[in-house]
C-alpha cells in the first residue's frame, strides 16, 4: 500500500533501523585510513578509522616522504576524520599498499575522502594532483575547495591494492584526508543481463565487472537522504528533487511494509530497505492527466560522451495485486525497457526489490536523461510507472569518449580497452556534516547558475542554431521568487497578452533579460498536460526563428513558462488594427519567410516532427529587428507516430485557420499547419483578419474570399492598399499561387514547409531583382512545371534548413540561389 510520506516516516524510520541493525554486511578486506593521524576517528558513529600515523596504522604505508597534516582550527562542525590529512609532496614516492583477497571476480570499493583545510606551509586548497590505483589513473588533476567523496569500484586482480597520489605539475603536493576500502558483496557488479542502450535497439553489455567505475550519482528516489549510518554499504543516498524534470508529474509512494527479498532479486546490500520502500508514481490526482506521461529525471553527467553504468531500482509499492502494474523505462530517449512487469520478474511476488544494469552513453547535453512510463499493455485506467532509486556510474575508460560519431563499435571498443586517462567531474559532495554542507549547497547553487545564465544569454541573444540536443530542463527552472519580483509581483500593467492558458507579462530577470512570462492561473492545475507538453518540446528545440523558452517554474502549485520577450509583438498588430505603421512588402515577405523557416525546423528538426496546431498571425512574433519567431507551442503534439487518442482531443486550433480536412478526417498533420501558414499569408498580403463576421457572408472568411479573387486573376484588386504599390506583379503572381497552394482543400495538395520556404525566398528575389512587370515570361508559374528555378515538388522533402538562417544547403537550392543572386547583378 502506498501511503502519504509525511504518515508514514517515524514508522519508516522504526522498521528500517531494526532491519539495518541485524542485517549488518561483513567485507572481508576492510581498510578504512584515517590518514595524517595517528588516532583512531569513527565517522558516523559506526566505523573506527586507523590512524594511518598509528603504529598499526603505518604498516600500511610504503615510504614515509609523506607528511602527516593537521587542521589548526577545525571547524566545530567537521567530523574529526577530516581535521587531519597526509600531504604527498612531489617527488615523494610514497603510497598506499594494502593486501586484498584476489580472488577471481572479486570486487571492491575505494572510497577517498578529500576535505581541504589551509594550515601553516599547505593551503590544501590549491594542491592538484593525480590518483592512482595499481597505475591505472582513477582522478587527474583533481582539486576541490570543498569536501568530495570519490567512491570507486574495481575488481583487483594483484594481491596488493596501490594508492598513490601524483601532485600535478602546477602544485607542489596531493592529498587525502581518509581512504575506505573494503570488498564488495558477491555479485555486486555482474557480468550477465547487463542491456547496452543505444539508438533503436538494446543490446547486452558484458564484462562489466572488469571496468573501473567511478559512481556519479546514487539517488534514493521518493524518500530520504540516507547516510552511511542508513545502509548497510556505508553509501550516501541522495534525494531525487532536484533531479525531476517535472514535479507536478510525480507523485512519492511510500511503504511501511519491508521489501520481499527474494533470492534472483535485489538484495540489502544491493540497496537498503529504504530505497525500495520509496518511491516516485505517475501523479493521476488531475483530470487533466489521463493522457499518458512520463516521470523524468536529468542528471548531470559532464558533456564529453561517455559510457555510464545505470542501475535502477525498483520495487512494486504501488499495486495492490501482482500484475497491475506494466511500464516501459527510456534512457536519454531510448527505449531501454519495454513493458516492465515487476511480478513476472520478481516471481510473482508483490513488493519485491528488483534492479535492473543498463549501460548508456552520456551526451553532448551534459545531462543523462532517465524516463518512466506506463505501457501499452497497462489498463488505461490504472496506467502507472514507478522507480525507486537510481545509481550512475562512470565506466572509466579512455577510450569510450571517442565512440560519439561510432556507435557501431561501442562494444568493440569498451571491450578491447582498459586503461588510460579519463575526465571527470566531483560530484559526491557528502552533505552529512552541518557547516560544509552548507558551504557546499552555496557552492553547488553558483555554479549551476553561472552555465544558466550563460545557457540564456546564448539563446536569447544569439539563438542563430537550432539544435534538438536537451539542455536539459534542469538549467530551465526559475524561482518563484525571481519571476514575482521581476514581474513587480504579476504587476497588471505589466500584462502585454491573455491566452487559454492564462495572463502573459512583460517582465525581467535577475540578470536584467527581458522576459514574457506566462502564467497559469494560480492554483488551478488545468492545462497541466499543455505546459507539460511546451516544456517538454520547447526545452528540446534552439532555433533562430522558434521563440526560446528560457525557463519555467513549476512552484507553490504555480505553472509558469518564461519566454525570451519579443519586443515588437505578434505580426498581426503590424498588418492592421493597431497603430503601428503597416510593414512594408519586403518587411512582410522577411517575416514570412522567417517564420516558414521555424515551422519547416518544428516539422522536420526533430526525429518525430512536432506538429504546431495553431499558426496564426497572433503566434508569429517579431523581435526588436521585425525578425520572427513561431511563438506558443502549447497546443503542440509530436508528430504523426503518436496515437489517436492523444490527436482527437477536440479541436483546439484557431477558427478562421483550421484546416478543412481536420473536421473530415479529424486527424492533424503537419499539413494542417501548412494550411493556417497559407491563411497567414493572405492576411499578410490583405491585411485583414482571418475570419471577420461584420462582413457579407461571402467575405466573412479570409481563405476563401481571396483565393476567389485568385481564380479570377484579380487578386490585386484586394490586397493592402498600403503596399499595393511597392509589390512587383512577378512576387505577387508567386506568393499568390504559394498562398492559394497551401490552403488547398486536401493535405496532399499542399507544399511542405519546405517547399513554402523555398517558394517564398523565391518571391523575394523576385520582388528584388524581379521585372517591373509582366512576370509570366519571364517567370514560370508555381505548379512546378519545370524552369530550372522552380523548387522540388510538393512531397519532396529535400530541403533542409540549417537554422542559421542561411539558404537551404541542398544542392538544387543552391545553384538556384546562385542563379537568382547573378541575375540580380
Ligand atoms: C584503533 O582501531 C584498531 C582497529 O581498527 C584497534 O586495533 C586499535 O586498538 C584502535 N586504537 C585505539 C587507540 O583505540
Ligand atoms: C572479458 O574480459 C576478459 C579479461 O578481462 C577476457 O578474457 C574475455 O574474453 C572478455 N569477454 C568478452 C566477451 O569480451
Ligand atoms: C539515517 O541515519 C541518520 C543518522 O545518521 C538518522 O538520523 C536518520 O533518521 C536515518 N534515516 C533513515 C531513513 O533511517
Ligand atoms: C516517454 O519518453 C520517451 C522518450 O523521451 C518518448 O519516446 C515517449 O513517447 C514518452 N511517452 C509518453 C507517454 O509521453
Amino acid at each position: 500500500m502506498a501511503f502519504h510520506i509525511n504518515l508514514s516516516l517515524t514508522l519508516l524510520f522504526f522498521f528500517s533501523t531494526l532491519h539495518s541493525l541485524f542485517a549488518a554486511f561483513t567485507p572481508t578486506d576492510n581498510y578504512l585510513l584515517n590518514c595524517g593521524s595517528n588516532t583512531n576517528a569513527t565517522f558516523f558513529s559506526i566505523r573506527s578509522f586507523l590512524g594511518d600515523s598509528s603504529h598499526q596504522g603505518s604498516t600500511f604505508l610504503s615510504t614515509d616522504r609523506s607528511i602527516p597534516l593537521s587542521d589548526a582550527n577545525p571547524s566545530p562542525d567537521s567530523p574529526e576524520l577530516y581535521h587531519t590529512a597526509r600531504i604527498f609532496p612531489s617527488g615523494s614516492s610514497s603510497s598506499y599498499k594494502l593486501s586484498v583477497t584476489s580472488k577471481q571476480q572479486h570486487t571492491h570499493f575505494l572510497r577517498l575522502h578529500f576535505a581541504p583545510f589551509k594550515s601553516p606551509g599547505f593551503d590544501l586548497l590549491s594542491a592538484k594532483f593525480h590518483v592512482l590505483v595499481n597505475g591505472f589513473s582513477v582522478m587527474n588533476s583533481f582539486s576541490t575547495d570543498s569536501i568530495v567523496v570519490k567512491e570507486f569500484t574495481l575488481r583487483i586482480n594483484d594481491p596488493v591494492l596501490e594508492i598513490s597520489f601524483v601532485p600535478s605539475k602546477s602544485s607542489g603536493f596531493g592529498f587525502v584526508n581518509a581512504i575506505e576500502v573494503f570488498s564488495a558483496p558477491n555479485d555486486y557488479i555482474i557480468d550477465q543481463g547487463t542491456k547496452l542502450v543505444i539508438p533503436n535497439s538494446v543490446k547486452s553489455f558484458s564484462n562489466l565487472s572488469s571496468q573501473v567505475l567511478e559512481t556519479v550519482h546514487r539517488i534514493n528516489i521518493g524518500g530520504l537522504r540516507l547516510t552511511p549510518f542508513n545502509d548497510t554499504l556505508w553509501r550516501t543516498w541522495f534525494v531525487d528533487d532536484e533531479y525531476l524534470l517535472l514535479k507536478g508529474a510525480a507523485k512519492r509512494a511510500v511503504t511501511t511494509d519491508p521489501p520481499n527479498y527474494q533470492r534472483g532479486g535485489a538484495s540489502r546490500e544491493i540497496a537498503p530497505d529504504n530505497v525500495y520502500m520509496t518511491a516516485q508514481e505517475m501523479n493521476r490526482d488531475h483530470q487533466e492527466l489521463q493522457a499518458r506521461f512520463n516521470i523524468s529525471w536529468g542528471f548531470p553527467v559532464g558533456s564529453k560522451p561517455v559510457l555510464h553504468l545505470v542501475r535502477l531500482h525498483f520495487c512494486d509499492i504501488v499495486s495492490t495485486s501482482l500484475n497491475q502494474l506494466y511500464f516501459n523505462v527510456f534512457i536519454n530517449d531510448y527505449l531501454a525497457f519495454r513493458d516492465v512487469d515487476l511480478s513476472g520478474l520478481t516471481f510473482h511476488v508483490l513488493a519485491s526489490p528488483l534492479y535492473i544494469d543498463f549501460v548508456a552513453e552520456s551526451d553532448h547535453s551534459g545531462m543523462l536523461r532517465i524516463s518512466v512510463g506506463p505501457s501499452d499493455l497497462s489498463n488505461p485506467s490504472r496506467a502507472n510507472a514507478l522507480l525507486n532509486g537510481v545509481e550512475i556510474m562512470r565506466i572509466m575508460n579512455p577510450v569510450s569518449s571517442k565512440v560519439g560519431s561510432r556507435k557501431k563499435h561501442v562494444i568493440w571498443i569498451v571491450v578491447g580497452s582498459v586503461l588510460g586517462s579519463l575526465v571527470f567531474l566531483c560530484l559526491l559532495v557528502l552533505c552529512g556534516l552541518c557547516l560544509c554542507r552548507r558551504n557546499a549547497k552555496t557552492k553547488n547553487s553558483e555554479s549551476t547558475w553561472t552555465p544558466l545564465r550563460r545557457f540564456r544569454g546564448s539563446s536569447i541573444s544569439r539563438t542563430t542554431e537550432g539544435t534538438v540536443s536537451s539542455n536539459g530542463y534542469q538549467t530551465l527552472r526559475i524561482s518563484f521568487a525571481e519571476i514575482q519580483s521581476g514581474t513587480n509581483n504579476f504587476d497588471k500593467s505589466l500584462i502585454i497578452g491573455v491566452g487559454g492558458f492564462g495572463m502573459v507579462f512583460k517582465g525581467s530577470l535577475k540578470d536584467n533579460t527581458k522576459v514574457a512570462v506566462k502564467r497559469g492561473v494560480p492554483g488551478s492545475r488545468q492545462g497541466l498536460p499543455e505546459f507539460l507538453s511546451e516544456i517538454t518540446i520547447l526545452s528540446k528545440i534552439r532555433h533562430r526563428h522558434l521563440v526560446s523558452l528560457v525557463g519555467y517554474c513549476e512552484e507553490q502549485s504555480e505553472m509558469i513558462l518564461v519566454y525570451e520577450y519579443m519586443d515588437k509583438g505578434p505580426l498581426k498588430s503590424h498588418l492592421y488594427g493597431s497603430t503601428n505603421r503597416p510593414l512594408s512588402w519586403k518587411q512582410r515577405l522577411k517575416v514570412c519567410i522567417g517564420a516558414a523557416r521555424g515551422l519547416h525546423y518544428l516539422h522536420t528538426g526533430s526525429s518525430q516532427g512536432i506538429i504546431h496546431r495553431d499558426i496564426k498571425s497572433t503566434n508569429i512574433l517579431l523581435d526588436d529587428d521585425y525578425e520572427a519567431k513561431v511563438a506558443d507551442f502549447g497546443l503542440s503534439r509530436s508528430g504523426p507516430c503518436i496515437d489517436e487518442t492523444h490527436v482527437s482531443t477536440g479541436v483546439k486550433g484557431s477558427f478562421g485557420y483550421l484546416d478543412p480536412e481536420y473536421f473530415r478526417r479529424q486527424q492533424l498533420t503537419d499539413k494542417s499547419d501548412v494550411y493556417s501558414f497559407g491563411v497567414v499569408l493572405f492576411e499578410v498580403l490583405c491585411a485583414r483578419p482571418a475570419v471577420d463576421p461584420l462582413l457579407v457572408r461571402e467575405q466573412v472568411n479570409l481563405a476563401e474570399w481571396a483565393i476567389e479573387w485568385q481564380k479570377k486573376g484579380m487578386l490585386d484588386q484586394v490586397i493592402d492598399p498600403n503596399i499595393a504599390d511597392q509589390v512587383k506583379p512577378c512576387s505577387l503572381k508567386k506568393f499568390a499561387e504559394t498562398a492559394e497552394k497551401c490552403c488547398a482543400d486536401y493535405g496532399v495538395d499542399r507544399p511542405t514547409m519546405g517547399d513554402v520556404l523555398w517558394n517564398l525566398e523565391h518571391v523575394l528575389q523576385l520582388q528584388e531583382s524581379g521585372p517591373l512587370d509582366k512576370p509570366e515570361e519571364t517567370y514560370g508559374d508555381a505548379t512546378g512545371s519545370g524552369t530550372s528555378r522552380q523548387g522540388p515538388s510538393s512531397g519532396s522533402n529535400t530541403y533542409r534548413d540549417n537554422g542559421d538562417g542561411s539558404s537551404g544547403i541542398i544542392n538544387s537550392s543552391q545553384v538556384f540561389s546562385q542563379l537568382m543572386t547573378n541575375a540580380g547583378r
